[in-house]
Order: C-alpha cells, then structure tokens, then sequence
C-alpha cells in the first residue's frame, strides 16, 4: 500500500525498512506533517504520523481532500490527532499502543539519577579537571516517597524499579492494579496527597482534557519544599510558566522533562544554528537543577523494532482491511 511517512528520523529509517521487507510503497519524508506539507501526501491512501506532527482538524481535511483514508501514528500517545474530525471524515487511525514500557520507565530513572546525583554537572567539571565535590550532594532515594500519577504500561514498570531502590510509593490512577497494591506496596490515593507527601513525583497519564495542566500553580503549592517534578509523559501535563515561578522561589527543586508544551518543530530538530525564540524553554534551560531531553525516553533500539514492526502489521491490516487491535477511536 502506498503509504506517506511524515518526519521520519533517521534513527528509525533503517527499523522501518527492514520491517516493511519491501512489501508496502512507502515515501520516507524527513518533513513534519502540517498545513503546508500535507500536499506531499498526494497519491497516497495511508499516512504514517509521529508524536510531533500535526492532525488537527483544517490538516485532516486536506489529506481527505487527497483521498487519505488512514494515519497510522508510530507513537502509543494520539492527542496530536484530532479524533473527532477523522471519524466524521472516515479516515481511521491504528497507533502503537505498546512498544516498550521499559524504555520510558528506565529513561525517567534516568533523569531521577542524574539530577539527584547532579551527574551533568558532574561530568563537566571532571572534564574540566574540577575534581571538587561541593555542591554535588545528593540524596538517598531508599526510602523516599514517590508519586507515580498514572499507573499503565509506563507507569506499573516505574513502580517496579522505584520499588527495588526502596522507595515507598503513592499512586493515583481511574484504575487501581491490585498487583501493585499487592506486591509492591503502593498506596492509591488522590493528587492531593500525592503532592503534599511525595519527595519525587512523575507523570505517566495519556494528556486529554482533564489531564491538561494536571500540574498546576494550586497542586505545585501543595508540594513540599524542594520536591522533584518528572515528566516524561506529555509536555501540557504540566503548566511550565507555573513551574518556572515554582523553580524561582525554590519549591520546586528539580525538574527533569523528556516533553515540553510547546516542543512541536522544536524537538527532535536540529536548531544549533537558530535564535531561540520560544522563551519560556529558554528561562528552563538556565536553572541548574533542570535537566531536558527531547523527547528521546522512547528512543531504545527495542522500542524501534517494535514500533516498526506494529506500523507496518497496522498498514497490512489496513490494506486486508481487517482489524488490527490498535485502532484508536473516540471513547
Ligand atoms: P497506559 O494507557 O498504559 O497508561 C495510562 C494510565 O493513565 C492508565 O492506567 C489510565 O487509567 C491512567 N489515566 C488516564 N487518565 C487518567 C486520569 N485523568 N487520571 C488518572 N489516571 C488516568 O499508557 P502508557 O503506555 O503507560 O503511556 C502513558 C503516557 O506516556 C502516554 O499517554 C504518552 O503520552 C506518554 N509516552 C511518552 C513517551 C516518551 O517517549 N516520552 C513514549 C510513550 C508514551
């Protein structure tokens, strides 16, 4: 099947086309999908989507106006995609809705490592022959509290390893998991509590109307005084301004984020040679005690596979037209 790939990185280029095994026609373009793209979509009937291009209502229209008739997302999340616009358009979405949550669990122990253990500071001044250890003091993570809002694929598996380091672990999800509860200890309980009681707290619920600046100024209020704020879901989970006043007066004491609210056409590109214009990453960017990457928490060579291999089982389902499980419809 003749199938567009918008933004593809050169990363998963390879995994892609050894997944496809030459079966389906794909037109691998290094372009975000947009208003103005869109048009390079012509002659295909599928159009392959990741998490930073943009299916809003007016791009649907025009890939329906091109006779696009599927997206199929390489990405679990799909709150790029305007769902209610492709159903009345008839253009069915498939995504990837698992690919490795030990990927994204293990990333966000990531960041929670390196900015406690100041690692980034750290390694540069070795390099620099600074072999001092002032201001390198971090803490013992056995025994803290930490939060995990949103206990699914990603979320169940942060609990696991924080459950090795001997952390005690608060929770809140729409659905309990008994098994953590079981065997792991969690305690379920409201954002609330969470946020008064937990010394680090992470994010792993999908953004969705209600889930949109879940952090907010009155939730980081409760917070206690220097608490860890992760986010390695999605970058609107949180109110970033909000966030900077909280870093400024000292509440919050360290931010590591793998998403950004505004990181469409910014992450995932290379802009070393470009004048910053977003300048609320700016202000992020010069606190020490905040650590970025771009969105690389999915970036395993794992994950890669698999991803390739769903989106090609999900174009094969497509062109059989039966169903592949990973549809994702309006609930
Ligand atoms: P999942 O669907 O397995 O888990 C999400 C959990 O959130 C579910 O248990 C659900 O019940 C809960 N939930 C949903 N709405 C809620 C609400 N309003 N309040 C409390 N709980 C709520 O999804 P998974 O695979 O764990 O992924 C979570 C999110 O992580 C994705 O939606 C995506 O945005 C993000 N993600 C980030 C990646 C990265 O590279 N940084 C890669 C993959 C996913």
């Amino acid at each position: 099947m003749k199938t567009t790939i918008f933004s593809t990185h050169k990363f998963e280029e390879p995994y892609l086309v050894k997944a496809n095994n030459g079966k389906h026609q794909l037109k691998l373009l290094e372009s975000r999908l947009t208003e103005e793209t869109a048009i390079l979509a012509t002659g295909s009937k599928t159009v392959s989507l990741f998490t930073g291009d943009d299916a809003s209502s007016k791009v649907l229209e025009k890939l329906n106006a091109l006779g696009v008739k599927h997206l199929v997302l390489r990405s679990a999340g799909f709150n790029h995609v305007d769902l209610k616009k492709a159903s009345e358009l008839g253009i069915k979405v498939a995504r990837v809705p698992a690919y490795s949550p030990y990927a994204i669990a293990e990333h966000t122990m990531a960041l929670i490592l390196a900015l406690n253990r100041k690692l980034i500071k750290a390694h540069n001044r070795v390099r620099e022959q600074n072999f001092s250890l002032n201001g390198l003091t971090g803490f013992d993570l056995n025994g803290k509290t930490v939060g995990v809002i949103g206990t699914g694929k990603i979320g169940s598996v942060l609990v696991k390893i924080l459950h090795g380091f001997g952390c005690k672990i608060l929770a809140q999800d729409v659905i309990e998991d008994q098994n953590l509860i079981n065997s792991y200890n969690v305690i379920y309980t409201n954002c609330e509590t969470i946020c008064k009681q937990s010394d680090i707290i992470s994010l792993h619920v999908p953004l969705t109307a209600t889930t949109k600046h879940l952090i907010d100024k009155e939730h980081i209020a409760l917070m206690k005084p220097g608490v860890m704020l992760i986010n390695t879901g999605r970058g609107r989970l949180v109110d970033t301004k909000a966030v900077i006043v909280g870093l400024k007066t000292k509440k919050i004491g360290y931010f590591g984020i793998d998403v950004y609210e505004e990181e469409e056409g910014l992450f995932f590109e290379d802009h070393s040679n470009d004048i910053l214009q977003d300048d609320v990453i700016a202000r992020l960017m010069t606190f020490n005690n905040v650590l970025i990457t771009s969105h690389q928490a999915f970036l395993t060579e794992t994950a890669l596979a698999n991803i390739a291999e769903t989106t090609i089982y999900n174009l094969d389902c497509f062109e059989k037209q039966i169903l592949s499980g990973n549809e994702v419809t309006i609930e």
